[in-house]
């Protein structure tokens, strides 16, 4: 797809669909709609006149109108997507109405697409043009490139038709939301491909072509490095796989550094979780090819980090293994010894994630991290604590959640701030070893998980995200199709981008 931005009055601009944004002016809940659009362009408020008087549309959030052959404009169609109340506009509106747009033509096999930019006091410029490049980008992708009677429905052109005067802000915001979008889908992209064709060799592979690509710094590591380097703990996990494990190492360096922090991004990697000898239940083992969705968050957070090129120094590191049951898989009641030292006696080895992880975060710390992020699908608990809508987000210093939740404001996507405070630390004590990898009972399962990881952190400022709730989407909703959603990417750079301050 190209992408392209134009100031420009959409009323005289030719093509084959038009979208153009509406927003509900009414105050209260019950009152009668009093939908308006957000452009300056006269032609267009009068094509659209009698349809929004009309009482038929009311401009909310999500509901679209199409008119065919619009009076007065080039547009063989003219698209009015609603964006909500007035008083609620925001720029996550905006991305979610660019991306309504965006997938309204695709269901109708229209490929060339022009969206006029919408203009209110309320929403800022940067921020509006960024959020439109994201929408349009992330309704683009579909998860259905292994379907051989697949009709490609992409778009082939999105142009975004902008009528303020601030060109640059509206260049650069732009500019940002296509890396930030172009970032997620990769990460969807390697989520999507299965078990056999991902492997953790090619998850290697995919991170050094991605790396060469954009001038970083990678080596993928397997079995030997692995344990020279003592991880005893990530090493349990991937022998019982006959694929061989990965460590993945990423670096950028920038050209000038704002500090001396460190930002290591490290990604729970499991291409596939059979549940080991633990086994899961055969019923929806098919789903978890996508335990390997937070190693695809920091790959392409990486990705994102070479183009944004922000002033601090980041290490991304992906620990990728294969978790399967064999005559030589790791048992319930075998002792590891992880990188840090620490032992960890194995109650189930479906509890595989924060094996993988604990050397991971150790790891990043020999490397000289001064803050960490992981991203895990680590928990069914935390799915069953949060739904699908939250991911859950862990801490162990308050100025760092609180760094974290303000990137989360800027991406406006959803995480829950869940404890993992010392007290809770009972819950992995072992009678034989210095920790075990699961609870005494089920309860508060996801912060079991974390309670783990945070043994291997220490004091390092540390943000955890267990993501197995919103990496994969099971409906589509409104512009993000069915499938792997690239959650926590575009949170995590911008949490990167706040460091380099
Ligand atoms: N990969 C799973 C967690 C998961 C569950 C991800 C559902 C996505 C959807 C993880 O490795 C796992 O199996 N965790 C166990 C831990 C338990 C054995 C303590 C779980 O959540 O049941
Ligand atoms: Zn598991
Ligand atoms: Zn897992």
């Amino acid at each position: 797809m190209s992408t392209s931005l134009a100031f420009t009055s959409p009323s005289s601009y030719a093509t084959p669909l038009l979208a153009v944004f509406a927003v509900d002016n009414s105050n209260t809940p019950k009152a009668t709609a009093e939908p308006a659009l957000l452009t300056q362009d006269a032609a267009i408020v009068a094509a659209a006149s009698s349809f929004l008087t009309s009482g038929e549309f009311k401009a909310e959030s999500g509901g679209t109108l199409l008119l065919h052959a619009p009076a007065g404009l080039k547009a063989e169609r003219l698209l009015i997507v609603g964006l909500g109340k007035a008083s609620k506009l925001s720029a996550a509106e905006v991305r979610k109405g660019a991306g309504t747009a965006i997938r309204t033509a695709k269901t109708k096999c229209i490929r060339s697409v022009a969206i006029a930019a919408p203009i209110a006091d309320t929403l800022d410029a940067a921020a509006t043009a960024r959020a439109l490049a994201e929408g349009i980008l992330l309704a683009n992708f579909d998860a259905d490139t292994y379907r051989s009677d697949r009709e490609d429905k992409s778009m082939q052109s999105v142009a975004v038709l902008a009528e303020s005067v601030d060109h640059n802000t509206i260049a650069s915001g732009f500019a940002e939301g296509e890396v930030f979008a172009d970032a997620q889908n990769f990460a969807r992209s390697l989520v999507n491909e299965p078990g056999n064709v991902l492997t953790p060799t090619e998850l290697g592979k995919r991170a050094a072509a991605m790396c060469a690509e954009h001038g970083l710094s990678c080596e993928v590591h397997s079995t030997a490095k692995l344990k020279e380097l003592g991880m005893g703990a990530f090493l349990g996990v991937a022998q019982g796989s006959v694929e061989p494990p990965a460590l993945i190492v990423m670096r950028y360096t920038p050209a000038t550094k704002s500090n001396n922090n460190v930002v290591a991004l490290v990604g729970k990697g499991i291409t596939f979780d059979t549940g080991g000898i633990s086994i899961k239940p055969a019923d929806g083992m098919d789903k978890m090819k996508y335990d390997m969705a937070g190693a695809a968050a920091m790959i392409g957070a990486m990705q994102a980090i070479a183009a944004l090129k922000p002033t601090v120094e980041v290490i991304g590191v992906v620990c990728s293994a294969e978790n399967m049951p064999s005559g030589s898989a790791y048992k319930p009641g075998d002792v590891l010894t992880a990188m840090s030292g620490k032992t960890i006696e194995v109650m189930n080895t479906d509890a595989e994630g924060r094996l993988v992880l604990a050397d991971g975060l150790h790891y990043a710390k020999t490397l000289g991290a001064t803050h960490l992020i992981d991203a895990a699908t680590l928990t069914g608990a935390c799915v069953v604590a949060l739904g699908k809508l939250n991911s859950g987000l862990f801490s162990n210093d308050e100025a760092t959640l609180e760094a974290f939740q303000g990137a989360v404001k800027a991406t406006q996507e959803s995480f829950w701030h869940l404890p993992c405070t010392d007290d809770y630390r009972d819950l992995i004590v072992s009678d034989i070893a210095d920790i075990r990898n699961t609870g005494m009972d089920r309860w508060g399962g996801a912060i079991t998980a974390a309670m783990f990881l945070k043994e291997f952190v220490g004091d390092t400022p540390w943000v955890h995200l267990d993501i197995a709730g919103q990496a994969w989407i099971d409906e589509t909703r409104t512009y993000i199709a069915k499938g792997p959603s690239g959650v926590a990417v575009r949170s995590i750079v911008e949490w990167v981008r706040a460091l380099a301050r």
